[in-house]
């Protein structure tokens, strides 16, 4: 099959060692990284459609609300600011993630997660306690920092601490606590909202704190990864490290293949300029791509305004953040589709249906709203129609969860050599987080200004992205993490851009059919 012609045969076997219930705890803890990441995408949709959080901060927005009857259901929501408290964050998460990547390199991927812990924190209680706008930005900028340490650091340590041939299901356990994020911010503002005296949004917000904190204490007792603990010059600590985390005395194999990537990374001063070679192009332009395609999916435009769009659709206030809390608990549990067989069908199956499925979802999704608001924008939807747009929303919501979702941060982080990985990671999330950023700053406005046409853009870059997928990325299921660049070595497209001397070992990986 064009861009799939690449198995592992036998990959991990040749690794000595099990699946210890060490490594499974160690990388658990680690995933609760992903919460603070999930919170705050869940938390802001639903605060945005609270009145007395307009009401106080965004009055233009909350009177606009008010006065909907006589207006365009398309463009209620329409403000800059209103965007810009969504979106605000994903621009501090870019920048500190380049910051990250010389942290994560330098001191390890541990210290990376504490101190992105630490500053979320600072950003939850300055948002719990917020009198004015400022406020609001500022700590949102801090969460976003928090977050882009986080993002950094976190999906490297699960790729590496992971035995090959469960990697794909354990690092997907940042996805997992991601959506259980999301799910946790819908359920809260589901619950704030009901509260007397308005400042339910306040609790919504300071309620950040909480993962902040499962996250921070927990990274602060993770051992260092032995690839890291490698690259910085504690070998005897790596070998322990490894033998303890795979179960086995005879590492052997393994520790050599890291002895290695880490020598060959020593030769690398300069992983930003490296990065540009022609040999790590194939890399580069996925990690540059998957993100970017991971955005233009559209599904923050479910998460982060989930709410506000159902109550565009016409749904009233508790419906909305109800039926967020549905799709919420859908993510969760299609994302556990993909921990159950990511590693079983591999990452391209998994892609390409979910692209398929995604595709069908939008057009249906597109043409129901069209039929039922025009292009004028009046109408209003009755229950069967709600109902039928909810339960389409959700099965997009399901192949998101078990495809691009983890996907996205699953593949970027495994397909590095060591010697680049913390840079290429920091590509991964600021492309990631620039593209977020833009969602949600634009997309009040585009569905202003594109109406319904919104979710057949959406579905124009599924077709692309699923193409891509189908022709350049190569399968990397159960590949050890340091042989990675044998599978680009053999595939079709990208063979000509590794040169031999790239390859550690061997053995291992076969091009399919040879
Ligand atoms: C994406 C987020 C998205 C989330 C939804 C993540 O993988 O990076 O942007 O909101 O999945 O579950």
């Amino acid at each position: 099959m064009a861009g799939g012609g690449i198995v592992a045969q036998g990959g991990s076997a040749n690794y000595e060692g099990r699946v210890t219930f060490f490594v499974v705890i160690t990388c658990l803890v680690a995933a609760t990284g992903g919460l603070i990441f999930g919170y705050d995408i869940g938390i802001s949709g639903g605060v945005t459609s609270m009145d007395e959080f307009l009401q106080k901060f965004f009055p233009t927005v909350y009177e606009k609300e008010k006065n909907l009857k006589s207006e365009n259901q398309y463009c209620k929501f329409d403000s800059h600011m209103l965007q810009l408290f969504t979106s605000s964050l994903y621009l501090a998460a870019l920048v500190a993630s380049f910051f990250a990547s010389a942290t994560t390199r330098l001191f390890g991927r541990k210290v990376s997660m504490v101190s992105g812990g630490c500053v979320f924190l600072a950003g939850a209680v300055l948002n719990g306690a917020a009198q004015n706008v400022a406020m609001l930005i500022i700590g949102r900028l801090l969460l976003g920092v928090g977050i882009g340490y986080a993002n950094q650091s976190v999906p490297v340590y699960l790729s590496e601490m992971a035995p090959p041939k469960i990697r794909g299901a354990l690092n997907i356990g940042f996805q997992m606590a991601i959506t259980i994020g999301i799910l946790a911010a819908n359920m809260v503002n589901y619950g704030t909202a009901q509260m007397k005296g308005g400042n339910g949004w306040r609790i919504s917000l300071a309620l950040a704190a909480v993962p902040a904190v499962i996250m921070t204490v927990g990274a602060i007792f993770l051992p260092d990864t032995p690839n890291s603990l490698i690259e910085r010059g504690q070998t005897e600590k790596a070998k322990e490290m490894l033998q303890k985390i795979r179960g086995v005395d005879d590492v052997s194999a393994e520790f050599q293949d890291l002895v290695d990537a880490s020598e060959a990374s020593k030769q690398v001063e300069h992983p930003w300029k490296n990065i540009l070679q022609r040999r790590y192009r194939p890399q580069l332009v996925i990690v540059v791509l998957i993100p970017f395609f991971q955005q233009l999916t559209g599904i923050n435009v479910i998460m982060f305004y989930a709410p506000v769009l159902f109550k565009t659709l016409g749904f009233g206030d508790n419906a909305s953040l109800m039926s967020a809390v549905i799709s919420g608990g859908v993510n969760v549990i299609a994302t556990s589709v993909s921990v159950f067989t990511v590693d079983k069908f591999g990452r391209r199956k998994l892609f390409l249906q979910g692209g398929s499925q995604m595709l069908v979802c939008q057009i249906a999704v597109g043409a129901i709203i069209a039929s039922v608001f025009g292009v004028a924008g009046e109408g209003s939807f009755s229950k069967g129609m709600g109902n039928a747009a909810l339960i389409l929303i959700c099965l997009y919501v399901a192949a998101f969860a078990w495809s691009w979702g983890p996907l996205g941060w699953l593949v970027p982080s495994e397909i590095f050599p060591l010697e680049i990985r913390s840079a290429g990671q920091s590509i991964n999330v600021s492309v990631n987080m620039l593209f977020t950023f833009f969602i949600g700053q634009a997309f009040l406005t585009m569905l202003c200004h594109m109406k319904f046409g919104l979710f057949f853009f959406f579905g124009g870059f599924v077709v692309i992205m699923t193409l891509f997928i189908f022709f350049f990325l190569p399968e990397t299921k159960n590949v050890p993490i340091e042989e990675i660049s044998k599978v680009f070595k053999a595939h079709w497209f990208w063979g000509k851009y590794i040169p031999d001397d790239a390859i550690i070992g061997n053995h291992h990986v076969q091009p399919k059919g040879a």
